[in-house]
């Protein structure tokens, strides 16, 4: 019996992501496996990112079974016994059976057939496992971190990070909103877009935090005329919001700007402003210019630490590349890559990317400073450190803005208290409906 084009596809997948640390949301859209069909595609999704969600619980109970270590394993094989264990623990309509044997058949595949009765004898041990497609129920009864970490598949590391940061409840709330699918939201500026979507059959509900946003609650988004055509994307919901905090500008930089989305969201309300959207990847630079074909927004390839103009912009963003640990339910491989060392490298190239980005701001200016982080490494001490070398600049309170963009009619959160910290905004994720995003308004005096 061959096996089924969604487990080569979840198989291959997930050994990309561990071999060259790609990410898997990226590979599951590329064109190799756009030729899956809906349902194949779908199941490939749930594996690939359910056994990322997953990952440490998988491996718990595929050693409880071993005769082997896991670190002992040819990555193959356990890619095979994660892809099996998955199915067993966590999908009650994938027969036992087939779940075994295609993952031993992937053994096969991978031409480690001698690894074949060990995996075998392990996938056996699993006989008669209790099913659990709810996982995240028995996430509740955690009272302590290492009980959280290890009921909800994340290192321990972040989420002692967590619980100091924003308190045992929340550390709950972001750890349960990870495992689970996030919403898929989209940025609509003109109304009739969301009802053309729904004569394509997609279901949609009002934006958690927005009142320009939607949440896709049922359909393929992906397979709809607007969608195709560009004039609809996904963006989650405080990812816009970030880029609301920008503004209205004549001149505005946005100067780590790949995919797109925030450029996007800026070229829609500032129809008139110039924009000049500079990405490090001249192929990302490429992707944001499919993106983004608006005309007033000229896309260059460039290192914001060494921006290549010496004009002033009244708008400045700087959506800096950071660790993304507040976007761990889209991205859950994350977690098993990232160790607390890279913090440190990420803030030199955070601080590097805002001390350059501060020099473009004209005087009486602005610029934000986000990333899609919850760690106050990558976040309050970056703007901290610039802030104590540079004095020609003034934190502002986010809290006003978003009073402002509440006022307009803009922002449908009502708990505002809870979106800030301190002078910034901080999402939580779990806490808020959305990614977790930090964003910090500097004005140059
Ligand atoms: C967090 S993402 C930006 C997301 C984007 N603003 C959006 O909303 O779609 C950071 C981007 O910065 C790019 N990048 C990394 N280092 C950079 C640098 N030194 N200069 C410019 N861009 C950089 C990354 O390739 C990545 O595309």
């Amino acid at each position: 019996m061959p096996i089924s084009p969604a487990r080569v596809a979840a198989f291959d997948i997930l050994l990309r992501v561990e071999r060259e640390d790609s990410y898997a949301s990226e590979l599951l859209h590329a064109s190799r496996y756009a030729n899956l069909s809906a349902a194949d595609h779908g199941l490939a999704t749930e594996l690939v990112m359910g056994i990322l969600r997953w990952r440490s619980l998988l491996d718990k109970y595929i050693a409880e079974r071993s005769s082997q270590k896991l670190p002992r394993l040819d990555r193959e094989v356990l890619t095979a016994l994660r892809l099996a264990a998955y199915q067993l623990l966590f999908l009650d309509r994938v027969p036992q059976r087939a779940a075994v044997h295609e993952s031993v058949e992937l053994v096969k595949r991978a031409r480690k057939r001698s690894a074949v009765p060990f995996a075998n004898a392990v996938l056996r041990n699993f006989a008669g496992i209790a099913r659990n497609p709810d996982g995240v129920s028995a996430i509740a009864n955690a009272k302590t971190a290492p009980e959280l970490a290890e009921d909800s598949a994340h290192p321990l590391w972040l989420v002692e990070r967590w619980i100091q940061e924003f308190g045992f409840e929340a550390g709950k709330q972001i750890c349960v909103y990870n495992q689970r699918i996030p919403e898929a939201a989209i940025s609509v500026s003109d109304a009739t877009i969301a009802d053309e979507l729904r004569k394509h059959k997609i279901q949609l509900s009002a934006g958690h935090l927005l009142k320009s946003a939607y949440c896709v609650t049922a359909g393929d988004l992906t397979g709809t005329r607007p969608f195709r055509e560009g004039r609809v994307v996904t963006q989650d919901e405080a990812s816009q919001l970030v880029s609301m905090l920008v503004g209205e500008g004549s001149k505005i930089l946005d100067c780590c700007a790949a995919p797109g989305g925030k450029t996007r969201t800026l070229a829609g309300r500032n129809p008139n402003a110039r924009i000049v959207a500079t990405e490090l990847y001249p192929h990302r630079a490429r992707l944001l210019r499919r993106l983004v074909a608006a005309a007033n927004v000229q896309v260059i390839a460039a290192d914001a630490r060494k921006l290549p103009t010496i004009a002033l912009f009244d708008r400045v963003l700087a959506d800096v590349p950071c660790s993304g640990t507040g976007t761990l339910a889209r991205n859950p491989e994350i977690k098993w890559r990232l160790k607390l060392e890279d913090l440190a490298d990420l803030q030199g190239r955070q601080l590097a990317i805002l001390r350059s980005a501060m020099q473009r701001v004209s005087p009486g200016g602005r610029l934000v400073y986000s990333t899609c982080s919850l760690e106050k490494e990558e976040n309050s001490a970056v703007v901290e450190g610039a802030m104590s070398v540079d004095s020609s600049f003034r934190v502002l309170d986010c809290r006003v803005e978003l009073e402002r963009l509440r006022a307009h009619g803009e922002l449908r959160w009502e708990d505002i208290d809870s979106l800030t910290s301190g002078p910034y905004l901080q999402t939580i994720p779990g806490v808020h409906p959305c990614d977790g995003f930090f964003a910090a308004i500097l004005e140059k005096i």
